[in-house]
């Protein structure tokens, strides 16, 4: 099948190359040259475990291709996937200009029948749009060329992109086109050879689908923050909470686990513009207005702490901070807690030294040099006041305390994503605080 991506970002680079390793002929349009530059030089623009072997080996079997020529693009693909962006608009709302521009291009162009698979995460009512705008720039050519649009929102995860997309729990189909739909079910066959993971649906339900799913992902790690705070005034401890709820089948363990807030570039803004949504349609989503609102203030919880113990004027106090990514195994910073962790500490007069395993790049493109950055997360230790650890990277769970405890001017580690046992780090002389835990 040959197939066009438009826009090669986390979603779309993923996708055309795990579309090409089952054979697809792939090509990937971006508008940012220099994201085409690094791909066709052989290099990887994100940093996502796994995907530079899967690019590599298509790129050399000639399966996948890396393009800024949108005539080509679409001229290439019989299926059109649109993976752009979809950033929050000043109102919430989800911004679909990029989404537009995409099938406008398609529509400006296209001399065939095209399949167009919105793959962003966009509102109920945007295929609708999608289809508008192909339709408008065909009536503006004078020509009659058959389309059908498609919604397959993406579920992946950051960090497991690879393995999501190659082994998913399921498969949104979205449409109403018999012949769209036969086209995406050969598409997607190799994804679900040993059971169907596809579900078609009405192009509105798997729309909502999408936002459903982040929204309920979100609702539960809120919901887990209040509880670790009140957990905190109670005396009791929420890892042992967890557990004891995690081990009800209709609960369930995955999502549970309280920490310093979520960000990332997918749940704030989903969560904002599934709100947003509702409010045009006279309603108001109040477990989601909550979900929001706990959530901003958990990004506060660490800084508090901060403030708790040495006051509200930092100055002349550093801080360590270990991790800066949103979430272990991505350099993702969009929306990430340790920004707002790091503004608080900034405002109130102290410097900070941070370090992160993939995120140094990325971090120093967002922060510049508001702050310094230590090659090791022993290295953010001199001098600072305290340790704050802020993603729950895989090489920060098992430290060596000893040296934490003698580096630190003073001996206090205020951990924001529940990493160690509390006795145990205390056992080294560490004042040691997470989220709520006795
Ligand atoms: N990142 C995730 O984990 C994830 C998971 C599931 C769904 N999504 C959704 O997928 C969509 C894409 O997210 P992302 O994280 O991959 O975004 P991204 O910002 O990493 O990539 C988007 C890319 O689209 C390009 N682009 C914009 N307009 C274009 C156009 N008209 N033609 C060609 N290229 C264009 C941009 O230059 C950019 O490289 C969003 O709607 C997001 O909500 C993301």
């Amino acid at each position: 099948m040959k197939i066009t991506v438009i826009g090669t970002g986390y979603v779309g680079l993923v996708t055309g190359a795990c579309l090409a390793e089952y054979g697809n002929d792939v090509l990937c349009l971006d508008l940012d040259q220099r994201k085409i530059d690094i791909l066709r030089a052989g290099g990887i623009p994100i940093y996502e475990p796994g995907l530079d072997d899967v690019v590599a080996r298509n790129v050399e079997a000639g399966r996948l291709r890396f393009s800024t020529d949108i005539e080509e693009s679409v001229a290439h693909g019989t299926v059109q996937f649109i993976a752009v962006g979809t950033p929050p608009g000043e109102d919430g709302s989800a911004d679909l200009q990029y989404v537009t521009a995409a099938a406008r291009n398609v529509g400006k162009y296209m001399t065939d029948y095209k399949v167009v698979v919105d793959k962003s995460t966009v509102p109920v009512g945007t295929a609708e749009k999608v289809a508008d705008a192909i339709r408008e720039e065909l009536a503006r050519r004078g020509v009659d060329v058959p389309f059908g649009v498609v919604s397959n929102p993406e579920f992946l995860k950051e960090g497991a992109a690879v393995a999501d997309f190659m082994r998913p729990d399921r498969i949104v189909v979205g449409a109403e086109d018999e012949r769209a739909i036969r086209i995406m079910r050969s598409i997607y066959q190799p994804f679900q050879r040993n059971h169907e993971r596809m579900l078609v649906m009405d192009i509105r339900s798997a729309e909502l689908t999408k936002y459903a799913a982040n929204a309920m992902l979100a609702t539960r790690i809120s919901f887990m923050n209040e509880l670790a705070n009140l957990a905190e005034k109670l005396g009791a401890d929420i890892e042992l909470v967890r557990k004891g709820i995690g081990s009800d089948p209709r609960i369930g363990y995955s999502f549970l686990y309280p920490g310093c807030g979520y960000g990332g570039s997918c749940f704030p803004k989903d969560v904002k513009a599934l709100r947003r949504t509702a409010t045009e349609y006279g309603m108001d989503l109040q477990v989601l207005g909550a979900v929001e609102a706990v959530n901003d203030l958990q990004k506060e919880r660490l800084l508090q702490k901060v403030v708790d113990r040495f006051g509200e004027d930092l100055r002349g106090r550093r801080f360590a901070l270990w991790g800066l990514a949103f979430k272990p195994r991505t350099d993702d910073m969009r929306e990430a807690p340790s920004l707002v962790i790091i503004d608080g500490l900034l405002s109130r007069g102290a410097t900070v030294c941070a370090f992160d395993p993939v995120a140094m790049q990325e971090a120093r493109h967002t922060l510049g040099d508001r702050i310094d950055y230590s090659v090791s997360p022993m290295g953010t230790l001199t001098d600072a006041d305290a340790l704050l650890i802020v993603t729950e990277w895989k090489e920060f769970q098992c430290p060596d305390f000893e040296r934490i405890a003698a580096t630190l001017k003073q001996p206090v580690v205020l951990d924001g994503r529940n990493l160690y046992d509390p006795a145990m780090v205390r056992e080294y002389g560490i004042d040691y605080d997470a989220i709520g835990r006795r």
